[in-house]
């Protein structure tokens, strides 16, 4: 920003979205011009070699090690602002869906919230952030056919998503932020930037799976809104540890396979490796069988995404387990690029949909 934009009170324009994963930091920076948000720079950079570890496994670092791996990452992205909105991992968050008794005044519904949490979030709610968001009732068509008082009479419960973030990880987050020397608006649970950068209105429930370094998350989406979500134990580091195993070289090795063969060849030198891929999905199908069972909803597609959804073939290998449609997420549609960028932002894009997602909140804000 020149002087003379200052001067005229002109307000910075380019925002920054810092996703901090288990095994690697990223970043994106856009742009508004015009309404629309433009691509200025991104990157990633794994945080294993800051803490001893191989670039794609999981990692457990000190606020000054995360520090450091994002001061290398905002000079080497080439980042030129320092506004940015922060994710927070779903591992070190609690979201709850409960039905609540109804209450019109909105004072008196807060109150009741707020001590109802107290029963479901397993600290003290001194210890933590809470937050909540009310679940709009999804059919309230067959709502007033079965009974014409229904839609004049208030409900009695309403359902309600509650939303809980230890002190303890706020405070981490925020130091890392103010030692890098940016300034955050908002901190936000992944999931919820991960759905702005990938999921479009469907009228159909849409699961999400973010295959990370750690684990997967399985999200279920309704109307926009997170009915279901679940965490498998089982990520991409496992892959590759498996692919290790399984065709005797080391971790580094069996990371460049993973990463260079993907599933193209099953049966072959990445048997290890597809066999996780089975276990993910076999626990993904069991949640995703839970959900429609308990709402009587079909689940209408799957969307890959997180590092993991990269691997080669795991659309077409997803499809088969499925039977629904899948898609290997795109956040970078979301923004303007150069045409030349396209094929690589398609292919690396699902990595970075944490990173979109809150650049894309933070674009709100101008
Ligand atoms: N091209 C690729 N093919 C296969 N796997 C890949 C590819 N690129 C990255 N990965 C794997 O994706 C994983 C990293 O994914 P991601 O960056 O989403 O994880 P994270 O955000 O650090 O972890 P988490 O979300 O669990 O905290 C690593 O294990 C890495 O090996
Ligand atoms: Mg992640």
């Amino acid at each position: 920003m020149s002087f003379l934009d200052s001067f005229f009170g002109k307000k910075e324009k380019s925002v920054l979205g810092v996703d901090i994963g288990s095994s690697s930091l990223k970043v994106v920076q856009l742009r508004k011009e015009r309404g629309q948000a433009v691509l200025e720079t991104y990157g990633e950079l794994a945080l294993g070699p800051y803490g001893g570890s191989e670039v794609g496994q999981a990692t457990n670092l000190s606020v000054e090690q995360i520090t450091e791996t994002l001061r290398d990452l905002l000079r080497e992205a080439k980042v030129t602002t320092k506004n940015c909105g922060v994710s927070i991992p779903f591992a070190r968050s609690l979201l709850i869906l409960v039905t609540l008794p109804y209450r019109k005044d909105p004072a008196e519904q807060k109150t009741v919230i707020e001590l109802e949490a107290r029963k479901y979030i397993p600290v003290p709610v001194s210890e933590v952030q809470l937050d909540w968001f009310v679940v709009p009732k999804s059919d309230p068509v067959q709502l007033t056919e079965a009974d014409p008082h229904a839609a004049s009479s208030a409900p009695e419960t309403i359902d309600v998503l509650l939303v809980a973030v230890h002190n303890d990880e706020l405070a981490l987050l925020q130091s890392v932020v103010t030692n890098a020397n940016l300034t955050a608006s908002f901190y936000e649970i992944e999931i919820f930037s991960t759905i702005r950068a990938v999921v479009e209105e469907q009228t159909r429930p849409v699961m999400v799976l973010d295959v990370g370094a750690a684990s997967t998350k399985a999200y279920i989406i309704e109307s926009g809104v997170v009915a279901l979500s679940h965490a498998i134990s089982i990520g991409s580091q496992d892959i590759t540890r498996a692919i290790s195993v399984s065709t005797n070289v080391s971790i580094p090795r069996a990371e460049a396979l993973k990463k260079k063969e993907g599933l193209a060849s099953p049966g072959t030198t990445l048997e290890g490796g597809e066999l996780v891929f089975s276990r993910i999905f076999a626990e993904a199908r069991r949640v995703l069988v839970q959900y429609e069972t308990a709402n009587g909803k079909s689940v209408g597609s799957i969307v890959l995404t997180g590092g993991g959804g990269v691997t080669k073939q795991l659309g077409a290998y997803a499809k088969n387990t499925f039977s629904i449609d899948v898609h290997v997420a795109d956040p970078f549609m979301k923004t303007e690029a150069p045409a030349f960028m396209r094929p690589v932002l398609e292919e690396i894009g699902p990595e970075f949909a944490v990173a979109v997602g809150l650049a894309l909140r933070k674009l709100e804000e101008i």
